[in-house]
């Protein structure tokens, strides 16, 4: 089941993250939408008495959308014992301190308890929230993540007026003339997003221009802020995507807006040691989300089958650099799940993947002439962005500010079980299981130990184990991964 909480109030923000939560399901299962003024997250001087009820709206729009059902539940079935006497949790400082929690006192802690009593009276799999409320959605991420609750979080970009601004149920306290002044908003937010992406301008002078030009539109302002996404804390810098948002008072209404800043588009990175089912995995996930796939594994798999090809010995270091000059490694973009990888031109995906060169590969690739060649080559090829990378290194070595980074892992002893299903799908002979975990245990040692870009775990990255999971598990677990650091809204848009 998927969830879509609300407040009521339904508009096509709303409708559109119904219909994408109906799309999800694939007619399997069914989609509840829930409206409740939830009084816990308005302050004592804000709109909770007016805020829109309009129950006979939101049930025609909830249908349309395509909702199973809209559940309108009373205070005493989500707070039997009452508003004060109940759970209250509340949500840690370092995701309030910035961005609305200063200025709206105590309204995540509401949202976080509304949203965990909702969770757990109906027990969703999928929880809908929309991108607009950016903050919220985050916060919301953090405490699934934080309390291991078994629903995935899914965000839906805001949706927009014919003037620009963000469809919202507060939409409806503006008259003609406020709109008008309110439309100035979304659009001084996205002219000031472009200029500071052209580097027409830098942020902190962009923050100002901003606000001056909020206050002459009519606008009062509350806060214009530049934060990463994913810790809600002023953005560091040299990261890739940044949040600019602000929030305007337009008469009694209070607006909020964001858009994205990016210097080039997402990378992942995704490392961990071999057999883990990284390229497998890497490429099923670089086709769902629309990424290039940049398999270095392959490259140096391709370095060490030339390397074999000329007789040279993988573990010379002067016989394989002497081998090197003129050396070019090329990937074709997937078709069909199939990446074709050649080696000065000639088709070599089927032999890079033989035993001999699963032997050596290690060896060779510890050399630092071949990390050196093929570093340089994959940092030109991401220099754009908008790819998946997997490999050792690559979080570390490669792509330090990948957006997103993940260590992927799987015990010794599932890794051996899964090469030896492996090899037999490609009638090799099969050694026995104690061997082929001895055998990974030692490359292991190999890959963390060696001098040059050794496998290690990036400070920022998320290690995911993969022990007992579905391949299909584990792309999911990458998407929302994917999906907490990079809104909808920027994703790159597939070539062709
Ligand atoms: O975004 C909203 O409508 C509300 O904050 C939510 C998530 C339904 C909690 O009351």
């Amino acid at each position: 089941m998927a969830f879509v909480p609300t407040m009521g109030g339904l508009h096509q923000g709303h409708a559109r993250l119904i219909a994408a939560a109906v799309t999800s399901c694939g007619g399997k299962g069914s989609v509840l939408v829930s409206t409740f003024v939830n009084p816990l997250q308005f302050g004592v001087d804000e709109d909770f008495d007016c805020y829109p009820r309009t129950f006979e709206d939101d049930c025609a729009l909830a249908k349309q959308a395509g909702a199973s059902a809209l559940w309108c539940p009373d205070e005493r079935q989500v707070y039997p014992y009452g508003t004060s006497e109940g759970w209250r949790l509340q949500a840690p400082a370092r995701l309030t301190a910035h961005l609305c929690g200063p200025w709206r006192s105590g309204h995540f802690d509401g949202v976080v308890t509304v949203v965990m009593r909702l969770l757990g009276l109906v027990r969703p799999h999928q929880l809908w929230l929309g991108e607009k409320d950016w903050q919220q959605l985050t916060i919301l991420r953090h405490l699934i993540k934080d309390f291991g609750l078994p629903v995935r979080v899914r965000g839906c970009p805001t949706v927009r007026e014919a003037d620009g601004l963000a469809a919202s149920s507060r939409n409806r306290y503006l008259g003609d003339a406020q709109r008008t002044v309110a439309s100035a908003f979304s659009s001084a937010l996205c002219a000031i997003a472009r200029d500071v992406c052209a580097g027409d301008v830098d942020e902190a002078s962009a923050q100002a221009a901003l606000h001056q030009q909020l206050r002459e539109a009519g606008l009062e302002v509350e806060y214009v802020e530049t934060v990463d996404p994913v810790t809600l804390q002023p953005a560091r810098p040299g990261r890739s995507i940044r949040m600019l948002a602000a929030a305007v008072r337009c008469g009694e209404t209070r607006l909020i807006d964001h858009v994205f800043i990016m210097t080039r588009s997402p990378i992942v990175a995704i490392d961990g040691p071999a057999g883990a089912g990284k390229s497998t995995v890497t490429r099923a996930f670089a086709e769902r989300m629309g990424l290039l796939y940049l398999d270095t594994g392959a490259m140096y798999r391709a370095v060490t089958w030339w390397v074999q090809k000329n007789g040279g010995d993988p573990s010379s270091a002067p016989a394989v650099e002497a081998l090197l000059e003129g050396l070019e490694v090329d990937l074709s973009p997937l078709k069909d799940g199939v990446q074709t990888v050649r080696v000065n031109g000639r088709d070599i995906t089927d032999a890079i993947r033989d035993p001999e060169v699963t032997g050596s590969v290690s060896l060779v690739a510890a050399h630092p002439c071949v990390r050196a060649l093929l570093t340089r080559q994959q940092q030109r090829l991401g220099e754009r962005g908008g790819l998946v990378a997997e490999g050792r290194d690559i979080g570390t070595a490669v792509f330090p500010d990948a957006d997103v980074k993940v260590f992927l892992t799987a015990t010794p002893e599932e890794r051996a079980r899964r090469r030896a299903k492996d090899l037999e799908a490609r009638g090799h002979a099969v050694p026995d299981l104690a061997e082929l975990e001895a055998q990974i245990v030692e490359r292991d040692r190999l890959d963390s130990t060696r001098d040059v870009a050794p496998l290690v775990q990036a400070d920022d990255a998320t290690e995911l184990i993969t022990d007992g999971m579905s391949i299909e598990a584990v792309i999911d677990a990458l998407e929302d991964l994917f999906r907490f650091r990079v809104a909808e809204e920027i994703w790159p848009k597939p070539e062709g």
